[in-house]
């Protein structure tokens, strides 16, 4: 369960960092995997308005936006935090935000839905120094339509006023424990989901398609991965175009390696196999299931069709069935 950080201050070891840390420490006590992104240390340009990701769902800007953008949908949790700025986030946080355009786009003029969207939750922490008390009204009304953006859930703020100087954050007498608290309170739903792995051999197709219905048709109770024993470059584009057709956006993925998703979802709980005829070696005594699928790979986009029907058939069967 990976919990993403964007953390907005040029000051890298300033009054942001030390609150988003903070909360970051605690969900990886809980056992999330975390990443802090310091955006100020990213090549990241502003958007150029040239209206490219609404006629072809993508950004041509060539920059570390592009990192940015497969972890977004990776995670499960987005904490965006930031220090008031002139009442709105920081530029650099505000590159990164309208960037998302692109994600937004794919989402209101391509109408595609991510997989993890139903059940990703956003949280906002932010702080500045004066005591206004309309100070966070911006930061908050941006950070509403960034996580609608990326798909996720406006789960709540946590705001602190009058923290100026370097270490002010640190001496505040309830902040730390705050973020903690609410890491507590957002981190367990999202660990203790089953975890499931959908394996084959090149994670490129079946697999993929079957990871990805789990997410869409039940993400907030499985924790699905997928992976494969010599997984291929890249997803493959008819794989793409299909689900593409069922409104489920395959964009930002990439073929896994079975110890590459070991990383990401720990021991899973149950594997379930695509017929490829090979037992997960990977994790010895681990519940599995064979599903006897031919691999649509080479053959016609009807084919890929009627695989992806057989998936999702049997993903929605074993989900009503718990699996
Ligand atoms: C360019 C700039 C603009 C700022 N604008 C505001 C503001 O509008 N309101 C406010 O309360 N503080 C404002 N501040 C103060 C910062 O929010 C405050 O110093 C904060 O603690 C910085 O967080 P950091 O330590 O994570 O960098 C501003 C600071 C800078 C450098």
């Amino acid at each position: 369960m990976f919990v993403l950080g964007l953390q907005g201050s040029p000051r890298i070891k300033g009054n942001t960092s030390t609150l988003l840390s903070a909360f970051l420490a605690q969900a990886e006590g809980l056992g999330a995997r975390t990443h802090q992104v310091h955006v100020a240390r990213q090549n990241i340009s502003p958007c150029l308005e040239c209206g490219t990701c609404e006629k072809e769902g993508f950004c041509p800007i060539d920059d570390d936006m592009q990192k940015i953008y497969p972890l977004l949908w990776q995670a499960a949790i987005i904490v965006m935090a930031t220090p008031v700025f002139f009442y709105g986030p920081t530029a650099q946080m505000k590159a990164v935000i309208d960037r998302t355009q692109a994600l937004w786009a794919r989402r209101y003029v391509h109408k595609l839905a991510d997989p993890g969207r139903k059940w990703r939750r956003g949280f906002l922490l932010s702080l500045g120094a004066t005591r206004g008390k309309n100070l966070f009204d911006g930061v908050k009304l941006t950070a509403k339509y960034f996580f609608d953006a990326v798909g996720a859930s406006f789960e709540g703020s946590l705001t602190y006023r009058q923290i100026e100087a370097q270490g002010d954050l640190a001496r505040h007498p309830t902040a730390l424990s705050d973020v903690k608290e609410q890491a507590r309170t957002l981190v367990p739903p999202l660990l203790n989901r089953k975890k499931v792995l959908f394996a084959c051999t090149e994670n490129a197709c079946r697999s993929q398609m079957a990871s990805a219905f789990a997410q869409y048709l039940a993400g907030d109770r499985i924790e699905a991965e997928s992976a494969g024993s010599s997984p291929a470059e890249e997803v493959h584009p008819l794989m793409e175009e299909v689900m593409g057709e069922k409104g489920i956006d395959m964009a930002f993925r990439k073929p896994k390696s079975l110890e590459e998703a070991g990383r990401c979802l720990g021991t899973p709980d149950l594997i379930i196999t695509m017929g490829c005829g090979e037992v997960c070696p990977l994790f010895p005594g681990v519940p599995s299931q064979e599903w006897d699928l031919p691999d649509p790979s080479g053959e016609s986009i009807a084919f890929m069709r009627q695989v992806g029907d057989d998936i999702e058939g049997r993903v929605d069967r074993c989900i009503h069935r718990e699996l």
